[in-house]
């Protein structure tokens, strides 16, 4: 993995939830003596997580639309192809999605570059079509989350033509224009994420415009109250259609140093060959976070828990701690990038991040992610070359098993891996053409979703697919992986349906269990009713592991834990904890009373 896409990757989101520890909430009750308390007990239940906002329990999964499935054969997946694999995400268990953008664009960012906010691009079908997914997700009890990129637009969209059409055009004030330094000089030394200077001169009025991306996206102003407002405009319009959220994209880029204070040097060139920089005054202004109330307000205006999904690479827990707001009036679920870029099986990393978001000062419900359309996928991230199929089930249980709302990348659940491009003429994703070879672009990331054996993989019926299928979906495919009891696939689905069906992985609080242990990751989701807590633990080496576990601390006399899913099988139907080892990459959920 590129030095670049590590970096671009950390920009990111996340979000707060409150410890779901209401007591009797999450009780069961099987045992003939509780008889006569059921009725009113699992009265509570229900209460209780029908109180509870349906994002802190739903398993959201993402899709990249051009890449989930094609239905009219032009090689580039659809909203009708979207809508035609409901079905298959029902049966997974996914309680929403989030579309990243479908919205016209030029495509010079496959969608991050929007030309109309109120519409659908006619390459993935039309608002009708939208309409339709709406109504058949909803038969599913599947939400749908959009993606809002309010940082900038495409230099395509109309309020960009008439800004740069003349200095006293009226929305010329709804982007970032100024007078370069000198003749030919950009204002200031400030880099676009995607290589070389932020600063575009555009000679019909002899200024720049700012992109904190491609300069086919210049940067929205958004001091401007105009500008506020057609964006919460187009908020509306969505939300007017049902859809269940937002995903802000480049959420803390909204603002820049009125004062174009050049930003801080650092040691050392990026794949683009140009220096490094701190982006201090691009980045995370202050202001953003009136921003995200006023987002905040807008869409608790609406029925039905909207939830607003933070995409933001904040550095550290003080900085992600601060999206969720000070009245816990901003972001719901601010994406944890830090914990997405541990980047290594290391128990003491992971143990050290849970431990810091778990008690967040805000009490904001942590938002967990290991794959994204921006960044290599977990396979090759985690995966040791040797051992993958045994990983990507570890890191399925890392995902599914926290308090932590989890987002899954299509594709994750079948073992998907990074298919970068062989060729620079290949290259779809411009960054990968700006920093070949170092860089090669996030196409790596975004093939086709492997259904099945047939043409293309199940995705289309195209002979060239905008992306290749990779080699690798002979094997890796929904269809192959169904019939297969040890696949990835099947594994997912159990973890998927235990967390529905566990009220410990649903309320449970969360405690790091044999904190100095360097290889194996344990920690109990502590039932807060009398029902069963769920034991995780996970072996992040090569080495087959012993543990000995001591609950006592948490209220618990347990020695012994009774397996729910185990992989490969640890135990017979229960382990000791007296004599408890875990296999090379080997993961145990059991329950213990
Ligand atoms: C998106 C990227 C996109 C960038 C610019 C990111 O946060 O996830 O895919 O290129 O924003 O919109
Ligand atoms: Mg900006």
């Amino acid at each position: 993995m590129s030095k670049k896409l590590t970096k671009f990757s950390s920009l990111a989101i996340t979000t707060a939830l409150w410890l779901a520890a209401i007591p009797g909430g999450a009780q069961q009750v099987s045992s003939r003596s509780q008889q006569t308390a059921a009725p009113k007990v699992a009265q509570r239940q229900t209460s209780q997580f029908a109180q509870d906002p349906w994002w802190k329990h739903a398993v959201i999964y993402e899709i990249y639309p051009r890449s989930f499935q094609d239905s009219n054969g032009d090689g580039v997946g659809d909203i009708n192809g979207i809508a035609s694999r409901l079905d298959y995400l029902h049966d997974l268990g996914i309680g929403a999605i989030w579309i990243t953008p479908m919205y016209p664009s030029p495509l010079v960012d496959f969608g991050y570059d929007v030309a109309d906010y109120a519409a659908i691009d006619p390459l993935y079908g039309t608002l009708e079509d939208f309409d339709h997914l709406m109504a058949e997700a909803k038969k599913r009890n599947i939400r749908v989350i959009m993606d809002l990129v309010p940082n900038h637009t495409s230099d395509q969209h109309p309020w960009f033509k008439e800004s740069r059409s003349s200095r006293t055009n009226s929305k010329r004030d709804w982007y970032i224009w100024r007078d370069g330094k000198a003749p030919g000089q950009p204002p200031n030394n400030w880099q676009s994420w995607f290589g070389h200077s932020a600063w575009q001169f555009d000679s019909a009025t002899n200024q720049y415009y700012y992109h904190h991306f491609y300069t086919e996206q210049p940067d929205l102003n958004w001091r401007n109250p105009e500008v506020r407002k057609a964006m919460y405009d187009a908020m509306r319009f969505w939300l007017d259609r049902g859809v269940a959220g937002f995903r802000l994209d480049a959420v803390s880029r909204l603002f820049e140093d009125p004062n174009l204070h050049d930003d801080p040097i650092l040691p050392g060139k990026n794949a683009y060959g140009d220096p490094n920089i701190a982006h201090k005054y691009t980045d995370n202004l202050p202001e953003i976070h009136e921003v995200l109330r006023e987002m905040r307000r807008l869409v608790d205006a609406y029925p039905g828990n909207p939830v607003l999904i933070s995409e933001a690479d904040e550095p550290n827990i003080a900085e992600l701690t601060k999206m969720y707001g000070r009245k816990n009036d901003e972001i719901q679920l601010p994406m944890d990038f830090q914990i997405a870029d541990v980047n290594k099986l290391s128990a003491p990393d992971f143990r050290k991040l849970f431990d810091e978001v778990d008690r967040n000062a805000a009490h904001g419900h942590p938002h967990f992610f290991f794959s994204n359309h921006d960044q290599p996928r977990q396979w090759d991230r985690y995966g040791d070359g040797v051992h993958n199929d045994q990983i990507a089930k570890l890191m399925a249980a890392l995902l599914l098993t926290t308090r932590a709302t989890p987002l899954m990348y299509y594709g994750e659940e079948i073992g998907m891996r990074t298919t970068p491009p062989v060729r620079k003429e290949d290259v779809q994703d411009p960054i990968g053409e700006i920093g070949w070879p170092e860089e090669k672009g996030r196409d790596g990331e975004r093939t086709p979703m492997q259904w099945d054996n047939t043409k293309d993989a199940g995705f289309s019926s195209a002979d060239h697919p905008w992306l290749p299928i990779p080699p690798s979906a002979a094997e890796y495919n929904v269809s192959v992986e169904s019939s297969d009891p040890h696949s990835i696939l099947s594994f997912y689905k159990r973890l998927l349906a235990l967390r529905r069906s566990e009220p410990a992985l649903r309320n449970g609080t969360y405690a790091a269990l044999d904190r100095d242990d360097a290889h194996v990751f344990a920690y109990l989701r502590k039932n807060p009713a009398k029902g069963d807590s769920i034991l995780v633990a996970l072996n992040m080496s090569a080495e087959p592991r012993t543990v000995k576990l001591d609950l006592s601390a948490l209220g618990l006399k347990a020695n012994s834990a009774k397996t729910l899913v185990a992989a490969p099988q640890i135990g017979n139907g229960s382990v000791s904890f007296t004599h408890f080892v875990i296999p090379p990459f080997g993961v145990f959920v059991g329950s213990v009373h």
